[in-house]
């Protein structure tokens, strides 16, 4: 073993070094303090406060109705664990798009009433004015092209992104535009290995794919899927590590069954 230091927070230096020595980078959602120490203890890299929360903890169909006060709070519910990991944290739909101004107007929102670390904007070139406004405050800003789940109106399906030739020659250009103007990190969702792959060659920063392949610098999954608490998603791309689902429903039968039949509280488990 080497001298090397423990690392005791991840930085978006301690990333790029990641990407120079070929170290593949894991990232998770969080959204709540209980999860969030959990999978911290576990020594995730990267922890997102992703707009996902709309669906796997408000039960919303899209992530387009999450509010940037219900981003401010589950951030700031991750970040009371004191998370080694690097928290970025999602700016919700209609806070960045139109308008440059209020783009940093909520990412200084975030940053200050949360204590994340970084942010992260769905889109290339026509959110590139709203992401150098938030850099030239000194907010880390992580990219995210391919599928982007606050345009599912637009294209009305979840399927693969990039196929075609132009959309793929579109995202190589917004992800080099997205490094130049200083991004520290691209997410990459749901497009051809391949394409991942390239991207990932082509690019200094590092790039973390959901369904881009084994080519990219890491990986991201959102939490509730991976561990099988929810059942209803499952594109090819997703590998289930667990099936909560059935142990949390397993669990409280259980309870049930023990109120019902007076086996609990039992005689130790009273004063
Ligand atoms: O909101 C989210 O969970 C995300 C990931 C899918 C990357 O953006």
């Amino acid at each position: 073993m080497g001298k090397a230091a423990k690392i005791t927070k991840i930085t978006t230096h301690v990333l790029q070094e990641m990407k120079l020595k070929g170290i593949k980078i894991a990232m998770l959602t969080a959204y709540d303090y209980s999860m969030a120490r959990i999978i911290d203890s576990a020594n995730i890299d990267i922890m997102l406060v992703g707009d996902s929360a709309s669906n796997v903890m408000s039960g919303h169909k899209t992530t387009l109705p999450i509010t940037l006060n219900d981003m401010i709070y589950h951030a700031s519910s991750v970040m009371r664990c004191s998370p080694r990991a690097l928290v970025v944290v999602d700016l919700p739909f209609g806070t960045y798009q139109g308008d440059s101004k209020e783009a940093l107007i909520s990412a200084i929102r975030i940053m200050k009433e949360s204590g994340a670390n970084a942010v992260k904007l769905e889109g290339g070139k026509e959110i590139l004015e709203s992401v150098d406004r938030i850099l030239t405050a000194g907010i880390p800003v992580m990219g995210h092209l391919g599928l982007t789940p606050q345009s599912i109106h637009k294209f009305g399906t979840y399927i693969v992104r990039a196929t075609e030739e132009h959309e793929a020659k579109k995202l190589i250009e917004d992800a080099k535009l997205l490094e130049k103007a200083g991004c520290f990190a691209l997410i990459l969702e749901k497009i051809p290995a391949e394409l991942g792959a390239k991207v990932t060659k082509e690019l200094k920063i590092p790039v973390i794919g959901i369904g881009a392949g084994g080519g990219v610098d890491g990986q991201v999954l959102v939490l509730h899927d991976m561990l099988g608490i929810t059942q209803e998603f499952s594109p090819r791309f997703l590998r289930r590590y667990n099936n909560l689902h059935e142990e949390i429903r397993g669990s409280v039968i259980s309870y049930i069954k023990d109120v019902k039949a007076q086996d609990f509280p039992n005689k130790r488990e009273q004063y």
